[in-house]
């Protein structure tokens, strides 16, 4: 039985919707609370059983590298002052085997998980999208985004993507799949359809940015084939893969936050900010008076 070994995370992306905050500096860098988002990404790969990591950077993304990078000076300073909590929070990042690899032209998603082939050779693998950031209670025995979908691949040896559904009115942000059948949380899909017009979605399963594959969606993805917004598009190669080989879609547990446009990532923020213990009580008095101001001033 194989099972998954290797992730790629996507990051060449330009962040055009969080300029001008995104010119100088990488989106995935932008923090909640006090974590880079992509942070979170690496954890969920990592809590999921990946061992090897390879993110797929572009022009100007060089702070992502430096962050899952030993800073020698920051650490001797930090020991110097005995600050050893944030010590162990700064190394946290520094602790894991990350490769990158640079995507020459910004050809979209589907060319930026194409540039990572050679790391992948013949295994399966899976991929991560930084633009959603799932967190799941394991508390009560859900398990990490990306290992649900391990997990039904070990079952089954197929491709998997992740999704969960939207309300109508957003399905055309999304890859979405038309569904043939369910057993449990899984689906038989007979197509893949990237950001289909508004009232023409197949349903509202949306693909969620976590996904599992077989090797063979290289086969399609080097046709380098030209799809929605006149990029080369994942779910394009997926559609083709699933003419060949089912890919199935997992409606996975657990709570997805969408960090990849404005409101999203200030809601996630604020959630995020109020389990804090350090700023959690503190943040939640402050909403309740700025809530109760703006009640007296309608
Ligand atoms: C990408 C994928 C899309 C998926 C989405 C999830 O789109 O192409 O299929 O549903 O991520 O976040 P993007 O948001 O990069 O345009």
């Amino acid at each position: 039985m194989k099972t998954i070994k290797k992730a790629i995370i996507p990051a060449a992306g330009l962040g055009t919707r969080f300029l001008p905050a995104t010119k100088a500096m990488p989106k995935e860098m932008l923090p909640i609370v006090d974590r880079p988002t992509i942070e979170y990404i690496v954890e969920e790969a990592i809590e999921s059983g990946i061992e090897d990591i390879i993110i797929v950077t572009g022009k100007g993304k060089r702070a992502i590298e430096d962050h899952f990078d030993h800073n020698f000076e920051l650490e001797d300073n930090l020991i110097k002052k005995e600050k050893f909590d944030l010590l162990e929070k700064v190394n946290q990042a520094s602790n894991v085997d990350i490769h990158y690899i640079r995507q020459k032209e910004p050809k979209g998603l589907g060319h930026a998980v194409w540039c990572a082939r050679k790391f992948i050779g013949d295994e399966p693998f899976a991929v991560l999208l930084g633009d959603d950031i799932v967190r799941v209670q394991e508390d009560k025995g859900e398990k990490p985004g990306l290992r649900q979908l391990i997990n039904e691949f070990e079952k089954t040896q197929s491709s998997i993507v992740g999704v969960q559904q939207v309300p109508e009115n957003e399905t055309h942000r999304y890859g979405v799949v038309d569904p043939l059948t369910v057993e449990g949380r899984r689906y038989k899909v007979s197509n893949f359809v990237e950001k289909p017009k508004q009232g023409t979605a197949p349903s509202n399963l949306a693909i969620m940015g976590r996904y599992v594959f077989t090797p063979e969606i290289f086969d399609f993805l080097d046709k380098q084939q030209i799809g929605a917004g006149g990029e080369i598009q994942l779910t394009d190669a997926i559609q083709m893969l699933n003419e060949i080989q089912s890919v199935y879609a997992y409606d996975f547990e657990g709570k997805r936050y969408d960090v990849g446009e404005k409101l999203g990532f200030v809601k996630t923020t604020v959630e995020l900010a109020l389990e804090n213990e350090e700023i959690g009580e503190e943040l939640y008095k402050y909403l309740v008076e700025k809530v109760n101001a703006r009640n007296l001033t309608y």
